[in-house]
């Protein structure tokens, strides 16, 4: 295996507390050591100097079309994508064809993942059987499989029976296992389009209230209360949920949450284009809302920035607003829109970029990423320059689809290379092709 010493970049690790310039090496998979100037002892010598070193990013959020759909993203498509993004790894939900709601279906995703051998690929496990919310999934099962399943979610609905979010949290908790939830009430958001308010109004396109995502996650609160388990809220969008989730966690309930970079980035005004590729659920929201979720990315209250990457095709895309299916592709974008939409601006630090990038997700999923990038540490870790501008180019995607409303949009903050288990996975910016790991 080879050894490859990182020159002069700015470490940032928030697991150790470090954020000073060092070199890194890098051998046999792991860290070997860092320090002021190393030896270079025959390693190879990037010079990374003005760029930053971290670990690699985790993504707690991707949706895979393997198997089923896999004419939008295969397994090997998706882990090249999220590899030129500066992911080590990522959580692929199951709202796949057939779902993933059993051993068969995790342990084949997850071998696959190692196949493709540029990312950890770790499967969510669907909670219900094909997700129809009726009756529970493999979940003992997937637990005990290859796949090691520690995270199970309905994405794509959410879990509408009060009476078997209760029962199937119950069932999770024995596990220690994640309940994550895509919280939006479907009495409620009756099929509904973009955000409920003015601007749905003025366009007329029927809504999605604010409350259909705030009734479900409160609920979701009160039942992880009263049965122990651990929740996730999947891609949090309005002030009123960012609100309920601090509450609960200054009460100590076990509740962590996730922000996607468009909810962040972007609100309903995007609607007025009746651009397609801004349809996406839960839909963009005010101003008032997305500047809230810069709060609590800021102040805690959420620990993760997750993708929710959601491949479509362009015939499926490419149809009158009402027509196209919700979802946007992000992994190729989300540490550029972190960076030019938070931490340039001024909103967090870097640091805290990395936190909600890496360590937390990781942390969510037990996984061995995140740093520290201390020696005999797994060497995943991400070189990017944090002012390098690019343009969005949906040619440039390694997505095997581009539906992103950020096509055109300038962005500031570039990955360079990208280290998967000490194996360089990304060199200046160009994926190299995964091998069995
Ligand atoms: O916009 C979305 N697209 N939200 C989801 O919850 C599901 C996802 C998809 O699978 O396309």
């Amino acid at each position: 295996m080879s050894r490859y010493l990182l020159r002069g970049g700015r470490v940032i690790d928030p697991a150790s507390g470090v954020d000073e310039r060092r070199d890194l090496l890098i051998e046999e998979g792991v860290v070997a050591s860092t320090g002021a100037t190393l030896d270079e002892a025959g390693a190879e010598v990037i010079d990374v100097a003005g760029a930053v070193v971290a670990p690699g990013l985790v993504d707690l959020h991707t949706h895979v079309r393997e198997p089923g759909r896999e004419d939008e993203e295969t397994i090997a498509s998706a882990s090249a994508a999220a590899a030129a993004g500066g992911y080590t790894a990522i959580c692929t939900m199951p709202n796949t064809d057939p779902i993933a709601d059993s051993a068969a279906i995790v342990e084949k995703v997850w071998a696959l993942g190692r196949e493709a051998g540029l990312v950890e690929v770790v499967a969510a496990g669907a909670l219900s059987k094909g997700q129809r919310g009726e009756k529970m999934a493999d979940i003992g099962e997937m637990v005990r499989s290859v796949a090691r399943v520690r995270l199970f979610t309905d994405d794509g609905h959410g879990v509408q029976n009060s009476l078997f979010a209760r029962r199937v949290m119950e069932y999770l908790v024995t596990f220690d296992a994640i309940y994550a939830e895509h919280c939006e009430d479907e009495a409620l958001a009756a099929g509904g389009m973009m955000h409920e308010g003015e601007r749905s109004m003025a366009l007329g396109m029927r809504g999605i209230p604010s409350e259909a995502e705030e009734l479900m996650a409160a609920r979701d609160i009160a039942l992880a209360k009263l049965t122990g388990c651990r929740l996730h809220l999947l891609h949090i969008s309005t002030a009123g949920t960012a609100e309920i989730v601090r509450r609960a966690r200054a009460e100590g309930v076990r509740v962590t949450a996730e922000a996607t970079p468009h909810h962040f980035s972007l609100t309903d005004a995007e609607l007025e284009s009746y651009d397609p590729n801004a349809k996406v659920n839960p839909p963009l929201r005010t101003e008032e809302d997305r500047a809230a979720i810069v709060g609590a990315l800021a102040d805690g209250t959420i620990d993760a920035i997750a993708t929710d990457h959601a491949p479509h095709a362009l015939e499926e895309k490419d149809v009158e607003f009402q027509y196209a299916p919700p979802g946007m592709v992000g992994l190729e974008t989300s540490l550029a829109l972190t960076l030019t939409e938070l931490v340039h601006p001024g909103h967090i630090s870097l640091t805290r970029a990395i936190e909600l990038l890496s360590v937390g997700p990781s942390r969510i999923l037990g996984l061995p990423q995140g740093g520290p990038l201390t020696s005999g540490d797994p060497a995943h870790v991400v070189v990017f320059d944090p002012d390098g501008e690019w343009t969005v180019d949906p040619a440039r995607l390694r997505s095997l689809c581009k539906n992103t409303p950020f096509v055109g949009r300038k962005l500031r903050g570039r990955v360079l290379h990208t280290f998967f288990a000490g194996r360089l996975t990304v060199r200046d910016g160009v994926v190299l092709a995964g091998e069995l790991v």
